[in-house]
């Protein structure tokens, strides 16, 4: 497996991703009862935007490093907030605003799951690269909530759904470098809601191939699962063949407030992750509430 996610830390694509995860905990958190979060690909968890990887393609900068220099509403600041504050957590005071003070971590799905839950939450976190598991590891830490486990993700979908609590969220965010991704993603989450049809699934997936991504629509359409809203985030107004021209993340049984969130949010963020300063934001439902 070649696809590093150092490379890629806290680009355009990792900003939508986590800010709509950090919504979704957010939500979660406002109930006393307890809930799961299963990061289906967890990656290294902590991520080095100055070491060797990150600078190498320096994606980040025009991610979060252009997030941390906007101006936003106070409505969008709130929003961004909880995510927000747990970047710079992991930086000195500062850092990312001017060119003095460089961003120096950024803070990967199983870390944002670990901060934004609380003491009776609980955490899986799977990872089958053993290099990226042991840095996973080692920034999460000493956790009781918390198991990473070497498991491939498809099976873990399996292994530990539904979870005992009933309650929760599934993220699946393949690295798309293997034919069959979105196919696999699509089975995945068809498989995933006949065991656990309460939870919340948020998908990941990249807008390059633009007849893969009809295709997977397609398919996601015909598994007819109830509430599944798609989100369409382009850095480009206008697509480019087998370029990367945005991502999308598929959330199903999105709590009822994430919708509105996103369209408020997301679209102060296209102008500021959009290489040509525009962008675009879709939000559509594939299959509404039955
Ligand atoms: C896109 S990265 C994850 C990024 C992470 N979710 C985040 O937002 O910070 C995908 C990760 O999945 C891992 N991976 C690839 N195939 C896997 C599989 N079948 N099961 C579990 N992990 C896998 C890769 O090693 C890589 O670290």
């Amino acid at each position: 497996m070649n696809y590093r996610h150092s490379f890629h830390a806290g680009n355009f694509a990792d900003v939508v991703k986590h800010v709509v995860l950090a919504r979704i905990l957010a939500y979660l958190g406002q109930k006393d009862a307890p809930f799961r979060v299963l990061d289906t690909h967890a990656g290294a968890g902590l991520y080095d935007l100055q070491g060797e990887d990150a600078r190498r393609t320096g994606e980040w900068e025009a991610g979060i490093g252009a997030v941390l220099r906007a101006e936003f509403s106070p409505a969008v600041r709130e929003l961004l907030a909880p995510w927000r504050a747990l970047v710079a957590e992991f930086n000195p005071p500062g850092a990312g605003t001017d060119d003095a003070h460089p961003l120096g971590r950024y803070p990967g799905s199983p870390l944002i799951a670990q901060a934004l839950t609380r003491p009776q939450d609980r955490l899986l976190f799977c990872e089958t690269e053993p290099g990226v598991r042991r840095a996973l590891e080692e920034a999460v830490g000493r956790d009781a909530r918390a198991k990473v486990l070497p498991m491939d993700a498809w099976q873990a979908l399996g292994a530990h759904l539904p979870p005992k609590e009933r309650r929760g969220l599934v993220l699946i965010d393949p690295p798309f470098e293997q034919p069959g991704e979105f196919h696999r993603m699509a089975e995945g989450l068809e498989n995933a809601h006949k065991r656990f049809a309460t939870g919340i699934y948020a998908l990941w997936y990249p807008i390059k191939d633009v007849r893969a991504v009809d295709a997977f629509r397609r398919e996601l359409e015909r598994a007819h699962i109830p509430k599944t809203l798609n989100i369409q985030f382009d850095i480009r107004s206008v697509r480019q063949a087998d370029t990367l021209s945005g991502c999308g993340m598929v959330v199903v049984n999105p709590p009822f407030t994430l919708a509105d969130e996103l369209r408020t949010v997301l679209s102060a963020l296209a102008p500021v992750l959009a290489s040509d300063g525009v962008g675009r934001v879709r939000l559509s439902w594939l299959i509404p509430e039955r």
